[in-house]
């Protein structure tokens, strides 16, 4: 498990098959293991495959569009195959709930962990993912035709599916030494 936890690598290019629904629901049994302070379960998943690909491509380009209406043919085919790129993607939202004794930092930071045992619940399934943002996780319009409330929160879409064969992900970058990044407090 913990060697499985050390190999993971966000993915470059994804391929058919994606997970399958009993897989993508184990997937996203991992997510809603996060910790989460106060149990708001601040959380929603959506999940887009199939048909809901093709309509998330177009409305990635309408917000396109509709933030920079002199985007060039390139901009927009470049918009309309991100939600392309993966078999299955889930974009991960907190549910903030605003005013509440809960920071909205921490149900924020709550929606980033589920987001990461998605990662690597795919990982160790065998799936290959990638978390990404951009510009649509800020956009107003966007937000709202995707049926989010206007206080939620668009953590990132996390792309999944399987990796070409013989690859393991991207090529392996390297990786910090953590003692880096750590200190001992005294
Ligand atoms: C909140 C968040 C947003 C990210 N957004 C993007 C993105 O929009 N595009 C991108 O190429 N990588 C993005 N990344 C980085 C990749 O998910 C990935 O971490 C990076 O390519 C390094 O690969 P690794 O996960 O193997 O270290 C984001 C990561 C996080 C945590």
């Amino acid at each position: 498990m913990m060697e499985q936890l050390l190999s993971r690598a966000s993915a470059g290019t994804l391929q058919d098959p994606g997970p399958d629904e009993a897989a993508l629901q184990r997937i996203l049994a991992a997510a809603v293991r996060a910790p989460d302070h106060g149990k708001l379960r601040p959380w929603k998943f959506v999940v887009i495959r199939g048909e809901g690909r093709r309509r998330m491509s177009e409305l990635f380009v309408e917000s396109l569009l509709l933030r920079n209406p002199d985007a060039v043919a390139a901009q927009i085919e470049k918009e309309r195959a991100k939600p392309l790129r993966a078999p299955v993607t889930v974009m991960v939202v907190a549910k903030v709930m605003e005013g509440h004794k809960i920071p909205v930092i921490e149900q924020v930071i709550s929606a980033g962990a589920a987001a990461m045992n998605i990662l690597n619940a795919a990982h160790f399934l065998g799936f290959g993912a990638k978390w990404v943002t951009g510009e649509n996780c800020y956009d107003a319009h966007f937000r709202a035709r995707a049926g989010l409330d206007p206080a939620d929160q668009v953590v990132g879409f996390i792309h999944l599916g399987s990796l070409p064969p013989g690859a393991s992900g991207q090529p392996e970058t390297p990786r910090p030494d953590a003692s880096y990044y750590t200190v001992e407090y005294y």
